[in-house]
């Protein structure tokens, strides 16, 4: 099982039977094209010039092969929202040049040429993020020629394109990891692909919590989820510690449930359908964690998997089951299908009780169905317990295209998860089902400053660089915009 998807651009052309002509793209600034630099290695006549302007995207043949052009507009920034909401120049570009990838492959050409005018270097690094993401297929091998990119002309730089490369891979991993069937990733062979992956790693160290461990620590919610299944569960620990890091780490969780039937609260068929997505949340944060091993940033971060599949048999957990939790809080299951507080809520636990304790900590989940009610497949619910977290959380989703929008922690409708046998049920009666989960799972952060986004993780053709429909990376851009800055 490769969790990791072949890089594409990067790769020397495999393909065969490719056409020797040279596929010449431009993508251009509407200012660019009215200094009309453009025609350094192709004369375009100017009325053709002129049809770009009108139609913002135009192929034509030109002598070594097709030449497609695209004019990107910069001025869609939205004053409103706070700007929170508005396309980025970043991402602007990014799904520009991911529009295009399905004529490039089309034309079957040897050579692809990518010349970018008037962008700066976030735009240039959205548009290779844009095209590297088009380019991935869950089942396809290498299928297109050699890709070059040029920039007004000069080739772009190497350390702009890897930077770029990495980005793009990340999101790419973590859209493969939810696209990997349940059949095939459930928590023991997702958590052997994890240490094989970092197994050569001189800044990540994975330590792992199998079923013994979890007992020995008290981890009775996450145990309680896996318990009908025939694959036990498992915490992932990714420690990154790179040398010359400093101060307290921040922490990162992420819902791993690898299949989500609902358990004996079973979901209905159209409900469970894409449930292999379910472990969505790890996706994120371990699409994050294979940027952040080579990275350079000098901080220390904690990454942990929360993995479990809730599965049906005798052995399931059942409505009125009490099983307490590491940090001793009893819950009852009111519904065996909101089961990925559970397994979040050891996982938290875990994080915030190390010896090095975080500072911050931030949880991705495909936690609710009402999160993706409220916000739809591209704005993720966020919630935090500290305003400038989410400030500078919201920050970076808006500037890398990976929005967000910051969702209320009303308390008083904590008092919805009320128990008569125990501290606390796993579901509340009160409506508002996402502000609910998230107040669950406030009870596991202490006084941690934590941050939490209720994803939905999944694309059905919405974006158009993300061709392949299925796992969408979400989170994984507005982690590496945090960690950059
Ligand atoms: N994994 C689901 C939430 C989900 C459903 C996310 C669809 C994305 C798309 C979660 O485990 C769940 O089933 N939650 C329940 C909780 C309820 C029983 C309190 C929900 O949201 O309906
Ligand atoms: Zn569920
Ligand atoms: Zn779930």
């Amino acid at each position: 099982m490769n969790i990791v998807p072949s890089i594409m651009a990067t790769k020397k052309s495999a393909a065969k039977n490719l056409r020797s002509t040279v596929t010449k793209v431009y993508l251009l600034t509407t200012e660019a094209l009215k200094d009309s630099k453009i025609t350094h290695s192709e004369s375009i006549p100017e009325w053709i010039i002129e049809r770009i302007g009108d139609e913002k995207e135009v192929s034509i043949l030109g002598s070594e092969g097709p030449i497609i052009f695209k004019v990107i507009d910069t001025q869609s920034q939205e004053d409103q929202h706070y700007n929170l909401i508005a396309d980025s120049n970043y991402s602007i570009a990014r799904e520009a040049l991911g529009s295009l990838v399905g004529s490039i492959k089309k034309e079957r050409s040897k050579k692809v040429e990518i010349n970018f005018f008037g962008l700066d270097e976030e735009m240039v690094t959205g548009a290779i993020v844009g095209l590297e993401l088009a380019l991935y297929r869950y089942n396809e091998e290498l299928s297109h020629g050699s890709i070059t990119f040029l920039d007004d002309g000069k080739k772009v730089k190497k350390s702009i394109a890897d930077k770029a490369l990495a980005i793009a891979q990340s999101i790419n991993t973590a859209r493969h990891l939810v696209n990997l069937p349940a059949n095939l990733l459930n928590p023991v062979t997702y958590t052997n692909a994890v240490k094989k992956h970092f197994a050569k790693s001189s800044t990540m160290k994975v330590v792992v919590y199998d079923e013994k461990k979890l007992e020995k620590e008290k981890c009775g919610l996450i145990l309680s989820v896996g318990q009908a299944a025939a694959n036990p569960p498992r915490i992932v620990h990714l420690k990154y510690r790179p040398t010359g890091a400093k101060g307290k780490p921040t922490a990162i969780v992420g819902k791993g449930i690898t299949f989500d039937s609902g358990g004996l609260n079973v979901k209905s068929g159209a409900g469970m359908g894409v449930m292999k997505k379910d472990m969505g949340g790890s996706a994120t944060v371990m699409g994050f964690a294979t940027w952040l091993e080579n990275s350079g940033v000098k901080k220390k971060v904690d990454i942990y998997l929360a993995l479990a599949e809730n599965a049906i048999n005798e052995h399931a957990s059942r409505p009125g089951d009490i099983y307490t939790s590491r940090n001793g809080l009893k819950v009852e299951i009111g519904n065996t299908d909101a089961e990925g507080r559970l397994a979040l809520a050891d996982a938290m636990d875990i994080a915030i009780t190390q010896k090095e304790k975080p500072e911050v900590l931030i949880d991705f989940a495909t936690l609710t169905g009402a999160a993706k009610v409220s916000m739809g497949d591209f704005v993720t619910s966020m919630f935090a317990n500290d305003d400038e977290l989410a400030d500078k959380l919201l920050r970076a989703s808006q500037a890398n295209g990976d929005l967000s929008w910051r969702m209320p922690l009303y308390r008083p409708y904590y008092k919805g998860f009320k128990s008569n046998f125990a501290d606390m049920n796993n579901m509340s009666k009160v409506k508002g089902g996402s502000i609910g989960a998230a107040l669950f799972l406030e009870k596991f952060i202490g006084d941690t400053k934590w941050a939490h986004f209720d994803i939905f993780g999944w694309t059905s053709g919405f974006r158009p660089s993300l061709v392949q429909q299925g796992g969408s990376g979400q989170g994984v851009e507005t982690l590496i915009g945090y960690f950059k800055n």
